[in-house]
């Protein structure tokens, strides 16, 4: 398995693990494992990827999973990101609020059902870390109270800590963090 930053060659494949993976595409059941609350244009791909960073795991030329980090300055224009990035007025982390610290944010991450369960989101984690030392203080990411899944697997698998949570449009979200190595 291939973890690296994202080509252009690589966005049609990424559009459509994010397609299927689109919380409106989903059966109930897929559901339990996860879902993406919103969807990139390729344009947007394009520009996540000139921003900090656009990851993906690749093996034999095939995309299985891909990890968006992005700074507040461009995710803002995002509704519901948004809303996150005003959280951190008063979020507490480490004792001073989210918005105190040189951040970024973490997400959307997805990885093929085929898969999941196999370390990819470790490893794509992993590089995303390198990728991002020295530049910045402290992720942060939301994961929606729906998606216990993905919450136990940044939560309890990745280590990641849960210093508060937002509403928006009548959905609850948790805010997750962690702390970069310089
Ligand atoms: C959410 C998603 C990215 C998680 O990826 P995954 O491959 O299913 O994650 P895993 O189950 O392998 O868990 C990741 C790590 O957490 C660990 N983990 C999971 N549950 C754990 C638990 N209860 N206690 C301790 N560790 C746990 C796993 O062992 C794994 O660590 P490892 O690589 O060292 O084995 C993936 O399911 C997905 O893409 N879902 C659809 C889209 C989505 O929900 N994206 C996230 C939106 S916020």
């Amino acid at each position: 398995m291939d973890f690296r930053r994202a080509t252009p060659e690589d966005f049609s494949d990424i559009l459509k693990l994010q397609a299927t993976n689109f919380i409106d595409n989903l059966n109930t059941e897929d559901l339990t494992d996860g879902f993406l609350s919103a969807e990139f244009t390729c344009q947007q791909l394009e520009e996540i990827a000139n921003d900090v960073a656009l990851l993906v795991a690749s093996d034999k030329g095939r995309i299985l999973g891909y990890l968006c980090a992005c700074s507040c300055d461009y995710y803002k224009q995002f509704p519901l990101l948004a809303t996150m990035i005003r959280s951190f007025d008063s979020i507490l982390y480490f004792g001073k609020p989210l918005r105190s610290y040189n951040i970024f944010i973490y997400g959307p991450v997805c990885i093929d059902k085929s898969h999941r369960g196999r370390g990819l989101l470790r490893g794509l984690y992993e590089v995303l870390l390198g990728e991002i030392s020295g530049k910045y203080e402290v992720g942060a990411a939301f994961v929606s109270k729906d998606n216990p899944h993905s919450l136990t697997a940044h939560v309890n698998g990745l280590g990641m800590a849960s210093p508060g949570g937002f509403e928006f449009r009548g959905r609850h979200y948790d805010i997750l963090a962690f702390s970069i190595e310089s």
